[in-house]
């Protein structure tokens, strides 16, 4: 991981646009410089050979028609900090605590956290948003599991991603008709289908949503329990710190983002800091370089994107992570981790602490 951190910090320092000519793009590497170009007019998202496009078709994480506005607003108006301040309430605490009592059982065996926490929380948040129960948990995570090892690395099969996007196509459609029984305050029973023109738009968008959130997530609950043994002086200190406890959740995004970069399109030519750019040249914006950059303006976190295609689950994946802290904090004390802040992260595209586990203290004592 260090060479990364090393390279971004090269970028920066260059302070310009830098052309990459074996990657065949240029990276946006500061702030003022990611900011420029997540907001700018004359770049798209638009690219028919993003993995993206080629397992979900045209949605709205990848295409700047007009249609997908309405979308958007439609899908967003069930993660606003209002919906998802309801869903804390409705179930999101109810199913955080859950899964933490099943993984720690009786506190004395170790834990998988990928396993038993980071790949169980978000499949159960998203499926309860969805109004699908709880016990469709495994077949969802197999098949999303599977699309996202695609959208990561396109060398995987893209064969094998398909029949997994067409076995939750079935799953929604056969939530949406009634054959499987959904809640009826959820997302499924009460979506405005107006915006959409066709079955295949609907449930390509509903299946994007799912896997948007999915790994993304998962990386950061693997993340934060880094962060949080190698801080866990401090941890303990505030473990009633509701400030505190938000804050942490924010410092881990931003340090450890998920995504360390994504890509943005030239539409029309133009001209930037002194660089001509030609239509549908690549810029890479690196978030995570960006979040390191310590100019004052602008400010804030880049790793959930900015602009129209900002990040539609940021209020969710935060409130996920800040409950979970809270309650793990209670537990805190009882185990160590078997990984340090600075040990490499795997990944292609999405970064994470890969084969972590929670080890009971009177274990990790009698080991040395
Ligand atoms: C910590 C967790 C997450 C991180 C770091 C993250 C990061 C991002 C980033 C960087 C983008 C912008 C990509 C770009 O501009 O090219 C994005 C877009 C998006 N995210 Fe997230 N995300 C997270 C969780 C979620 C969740 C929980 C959901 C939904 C349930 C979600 C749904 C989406 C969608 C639908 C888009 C596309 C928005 C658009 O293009 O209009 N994300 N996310």
């Amino acid at each position: 991981m260090d060479k990364v951190w090393k390279e971004y910090e090269e970028l920066r320092s260059e302070n310009n646009l830098t052309y990459s000519q074996k990657q065949r793009c240029y990276f946006a590497s500061t702030k003022e410089d990611a900011d420029f170009f997540f907001r700018s007019e004359n770049m798209t998202v638009d690219y028919p050979f993003r993995s993206t496009r080629q397992v979900f078709g045209k949605t709205m994480l990848d295409s700047d028609d007009e249609k997908f506005t309405a979308t958007k607003k439609i899908i967003g108006s069930y993660f606003s900090v209002k919906a998802v301040k309801h869903y804390e309430e409705y179930f999101l605490n109810r199913i955080i605590s859950q899964v933490l009592s099943e993984a720690l059982g009786d506190g004395q065996k170790e834990i998988d956290v990928e396993k038993s926490i980071s790949n169980r929380i978000p499949v159960l948040a998203i499926l309860a948003i969805y109004g699908i129960d709880a016990s469709w948990e495994t077949f969802t995570f197999e098949r999303l599991y599977t699309l996202i090892r695609y959208i990561d690395n396109p060398l995987n099969s893209l064969e094998i991603a398909n029949k997994c996007r067409l076995d939750i196509y079935d799953l929604l459609e056969q939530c949406m008709d009634g054959r499987i029984s959904v809640n009826p305050s959820g997302m499924l029973a009460r979506l405005d289908l107006s915006a959409f023109e066709n079955r295949d738009d609907l449930l390509s968008t509903l299946t994007m949503v799912l896997t948007a959130g999915m790994a993304t997530t998962i990386a950061s609950f693997n993340s934060l329990m880094v962060n949080l043994y190698s801080n866990s002086g401090h941890a303990l200190e505030n473990s009633n710190n509701e400030k505190w406890i938000r804050e942490f959740v924010d410092q881990t995004l931003r340090d450890f983002p998920p995504l360390h970069s994504t890509v943005r399109f030239v539409r029309s030519p133009f001209v930037y800091k002194n660089k001509p750019l030609k239509k549908n040249d690549t810029v890479t914006i690196v978030m995570a370089s960006a979040n390191k950059d310590e100019g004052k303006k602008p400010a804030g976190n880049f790793s959930f994107g900015k602009g129209k295609h900002a990040c539609l689950g940021i209020q969710l994946a935060q409130s996920e992570l800040i409950l979970f802290l809270k309650q793990f904090l209670r537990h805190l004390h009882l185990y160590t981790v078997n990984a340090h802040i600075d040990d490499p992260m795997s990944g292609h595209s999405i970064k994470t602490f890969s084969n972590l586990r929670l080890i009971p203290v009177e274990h990790a004592k009698s080991d040395f």
